[in-house]
């Protein structure tokens, strides 16, 4: 029987108390001794692959850490599991659906059946519809209303219709073509809106409303928002279908926001919003950087899925940070985890692996709605260095909690400017380094004494100038951004984040906690508006509601 039928509690198995041993025993583990007394560490805790560089010897593990994380790994089906993952099996099992975003970047001729049916002609007719208007809008071939070519083309949608396509985007703009520019409009607020469509002209700009269910409040809101923009501005119902076209899985809805059937890129159940950049969601990735590159994108993930299914877990990229998100979430009480890209480009994908991560596995029960007995899913958060080393990194050092961080740094720049980009490299890596190594008490007294410091003086300050070091990171290095390397990037992570749910035996491809907040805010909005006269549920919304309605003018 499949693994996600008969879910596991990890807490049981073998490996897992083995790890709680092991744990105990390595409480006075020093990562500073474990350099010093081992030459070949960096050697033995670094890998390459798919074009990216992983250096996770800057952790709390040895030898034998890796070994039982491994057999955790094998104990849960792990092998099993990610064959189910790439057949397609029913793995969103609330949902009864398979997550085959692999699916979106498997090459021509690749065969893969879902319900009896092969999908991967179909993903490849879409592929070829967005290549075919991507060359028609780069040719200048799609006009606007007055015969104007497109110069403007605003995604609207949010959460994986969003932030997917925003990080891909603007992390390529090295490759991006000349003639388009790519804007973003996710939320439900009107200064979001005012702001981008001041910089607009609508005879010129093509909106593509980008929902798998055609559903979402704010898309929706933002999609009429626009459509009447575009008509304020000059522009026809008529010739509407020249300035809206749609991603969507729901025709229907989308048909009835007036957009023409031929301009309905279709996405299909089997992707997950946060996992949907591959599909035709991705249009404004391959607009702003054309086909060329968008393929090249889909074709380093699929170098990323080779290798998460045949590398061995022990060489095992996603597996490798995976396995360590779970020991030090479970086994050393991390409660959250930093993504920390110093390149001004990747700055983004804090956020994108934010949604990934924690709408993935922020659950409380395993497939079976069994609850767990242990921590699931971490914060994730994070932001671009050097920025966050003046800002929040002070609590990385010296705070106290464990937040193990992710470093993500290219070797090459795009914009060499005098030595900056040696710096912003030397930077990353003393970052980890200070990490890693602290400032003993001895090392923070030598210090203040070398400077004269009378010796009251010395220990007034010692105590504020120790680091406790021992705080564990990975770094990963690409050697120069491109389309094939980010895909890989990408891809590692949807697969550490899959790689977790399995030992958990959550499932990371639904998401019903987002529900209630939608279900309850159209009560809330009624109140507000006087559409319903009877309180809230609680006073405390209430009396909000009411300050609202106080104050409100407009
Ligand atoms: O509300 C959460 C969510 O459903 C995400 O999972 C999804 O990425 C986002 O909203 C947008 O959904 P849609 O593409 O259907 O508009």
């Amino acid at each position: 029987m499949a693994y996600y039928r008969t879910p596991h509690d990890v807490t049981t198995l073998p490996a897992w108390h083995a790890l709680q041993q092991h744990r105990d025993a390595m409480q006075d583990f020093s990562m500073r001794e474990a350099f010093s007394a081992n030459p070949q560490r960096f050697e033995q805790f670094s890998l390459s692959s798919c074009g990216l560089f992983l250096d996770y010897s800057k952790n709390l593990i040895d030898h034998h850490t890796r070994d039982l994380l491994v057999g955790l790994a094998n104990e849960v089906g792990l092998q099993e599991a990610i064959k189910s993952l790439f057949a397609g099996e029913i793995l969103n099992a609330s949902e009864g659906r398979p997550a085959l975003h692999t699916a979106l970047r498997r090459p021509v001729g690749d065969k893969l059946s879902v319900n009896g049916v092969n999908i991967m002609p179909d993903v490849h007719k879409v592929l070829n519809q967005v290549t075919e208007l991507v060359g028609r809008i780069h040719d200048g071939l799609w006009r606007g209303y007055s015969e104007k070519p497109i110069t403007d083309v605003v995604n609207i949608g949010i959460g994986g219709s969003f932030l997917g396509p925003e990080l891909v985007s603007e992390a390529l703009l090295p490759y991006a073509q000349r003639g388009v520019r790519c804007h973003y409009l996710a939320n439900i607020d009107g200064s979001e809106f005012h702001e981008l469509s001041a910089k607009l002209r609508a005879e010129t700009t093509l909106f593509i409303v980008s929902s798998k269910s055609f559903n979402t409040l704010e898309t929706l809101k933002n999609a009429q928002a626009a459509r009447a923009w575009y008509l304020a501005q000059g522009g026809s119902e008529a010739e509407l279908y020249k300035h809206f076209i749609a991603v969507s899985s729901n025709k229907a809805a989308a048909v009835a926001f007036g957009i023409r059937e031929e301009n309905i890129f279709p996405m299909w159940d089997w992707v997950g919003g946060r996992y949907s950049l591959w599909s035709a969601i991705g249009l404004p990735i391959a607009l702003a950087i054309g086909t060329a590159n968008f393929k090249e994108l889909l074709s380093g993930a699929h170098t990323m899925d080779q290798h998460f299914q045949n590398a061995p877990f022990e060489q095992n990229m996603p597996v490798l940070l995976a396995l360590l998100g779970v020991w030090y979430g479970n086994f050393w009480g991390a409660q959250a985890h930093a993504i920390l890209p110093y390149d001004h480009y990747l700055r983004n994908i804090t956020k994108h692996l934010q949604q990934l991560d924690m709408e993935s596995n922020g659950k409380s029960v395993r497939q079976d709605g069994t609850p767990v007995n242990h921590d699931t899913g971490p914060v994730i958060w994070g932001g671009v260095g050097c920025n966050g080393q003046h800002a929040y990194h002070q609590l990385l050092h010296q705070g106290t909690q464990l937040i193990p961080a992710d470093f993500i740094v290219p070797v090459v720049s795009f914009n060499p400017v005098a030595d900056h980009h040696q710096w912003l490299y030397a930077n990353c890596l003393s970052q980890s380094q200070a990490l890693m190594l602290g400032k003993t008490r001895a090392e923070a007294e030598t210090e203040l004494r070398d400077k004269g410091m009378a010796e009251a003086e010395v220990q007034r300050l010692a105590p504020h100038k120790v680091i406790p070091g021992n705080r564990p990171s990975n770094t990963l290095v690409v050697e120069r951004i491109s389309p094939r390397r980010l895909g890989a990037l990408v891809a590692m992570y949807e697969h550490k984040v899959f790689v977790q749910s399995v030992v958990w035996g959550i499932n990371a491809f639904d998401q019903w906690g987002v529900e209630l907040g939608k279900e309850l805010g159209k009560g809330v909005y009624q109140r507000l508006t006087g559409g319903i006269e009877e309180p809230a549920e609680d006073a405390s919304t209430q009396g909000l509601i009411n300050y609202f309605r106080g104050r409100h003018r407009g």
